[in-house]
């Protein structure tokens, strides 16, 4: 029986935190095991934002060194940097006179950049881009945190759209979200989600941190006056997103844990947030540390040969279907 197929990406824009970890990471990691997985550094995503062209070349290769060393194994996925393959760009053009301007207008994640000042064509099309990044892989599914449920639903807008023009070519792809850590929240404000772009730099835990930073930003979590654990995302958002880290990285739920800890006081329960947390990501830190630049960007390299002979291979089939091949 063939294996499903999965696709997911990553922007190297800023650094890796819990909420990618928790949302993303530690899923794709999980399914290498029952799925044929594909995952990307979405180079061309973060050029949607002005970068600096010497800081983004580091960028990507960190995030590369990151998704490596948090267990994507190069033998079991395909993994690449997204400029290196460029049926990405292609496709997306191709995409793009299909898509719908006023659905695109619609996108949450659009009007946030808007209103901090971001405009260009780039950031209105951004999903077309990422339904190019599944599409070119014909994925079944796509392994996400749930600020990407939008992007997901104008994909499969766009199979819709493709298929019914030129024939049933692209599978429908399902957005995978998991239960537990699909949005994590920020440990400063923790009504929003943890964000790389948070100017505040405590308000998330890098994958990278060592344990005394990640005790110091988990002692500084905003909480609430209650000083009562409980599980309640309306009315307690800072403890309950600390519980939903607990249980992340314990593996206990989040009603056990509140059960668990219902008599202690917050900085208790903090000390053990943060040796939990510090004591997961460990081994992905020592492995990211151990990991050089020059091999991770030949393990890249070699990635990249292989997606463009798999993204060719849709292309060929896509210019057929639509009229730009004799
Ligand atoms: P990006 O780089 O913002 O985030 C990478 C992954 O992390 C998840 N995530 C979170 N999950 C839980 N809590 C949070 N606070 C949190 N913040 C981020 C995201 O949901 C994502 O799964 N547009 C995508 C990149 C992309 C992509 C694609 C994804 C480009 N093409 C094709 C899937 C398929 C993005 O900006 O992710």
């Amino acid at each position: 029986m063939t294996r499903k197929r999965v696709f997911s990406g990553i922007q190297p824009s800023g650094d890796i935190h819990i909420g990618n970890y928790m949302g993303a990471l530690r899923n794709w990691v999980a399914m290498q095991d029952d799925y044929e997985t594909v995952y990307c550094v979405v180079d061309l995503h973060a050029l949607t934002l002005p970068q600096v062209p010497s800081a983004l070349a580091e960028a990507r290769l960190r995030t590369a060194k990151i998704l490596l060393a948090a267990g994507i194994d190069p033998k079991r996925s395909l993994v690449y940097l997204q400029s290196q393959v460029p049926q990405h760009a292609e496709l997306s053009w191709i995409l793009g006179t299909l898509a719908s301007m006023g659905h695109l207008g619609r996108m949450t994640q659009y009007k946030e950049k808007l209103d901090k000042g971001g405009q260009n064509l780039g950031l209105f099309s951004y999903p077309v881009l990422m339904a190019a990044d599944i599409l070119v892989h014909r994925v079944h599914a796509v392994p996400v945190g749930n600020d990407q449920t939008q992007h997901l639903e104008f994909t499969r807008d766009l199979v819709d759209r493709f298929n019914s023009r030129y024939g049933d070519y692209f599978p429908m792809p399902e957005q995978i979200t998991p239960g537990l850590g699909a949005r994590v929240m920020s440990l400063k404000e923790p009504t929003s989600k943890m964000s790389k772009s948070d100017p505040d730099g405590s308000s998330r835990i890098l994958v990278t941190d060592d344990a005394d930073t990640i005790r110091r930003k988990v002692r500084r979590a905003v909480t609430d006056s209650e000083a009562r654990v409980a599980y309640d995302v309306e009315r307690k958002p800072g403890i309950s997103n600390l519980l939903d880290i607990l249980a992340v990285f314990t593996g206990n739920t989040v009603e056990e844990l509140a059960d668990r800890h219902a008599g202690s006081g917050y900085g208790q329960l903090k000390e053990t947030v943060a040796e939990a947390v510090a004591t997961g990501l460990a081994p992905v830190r020592e492995a990211y540390l151990g990991l050089g630049d020059g091999e991770v960007q030949g393990l890249m390299d070699e990635g990249a040969a292989e997606a463009g002979e798999r993204a060719e291979r849709t292309m060929v089939e896509v210019r057929r279907l639509i009229g730009l091949s004799n």
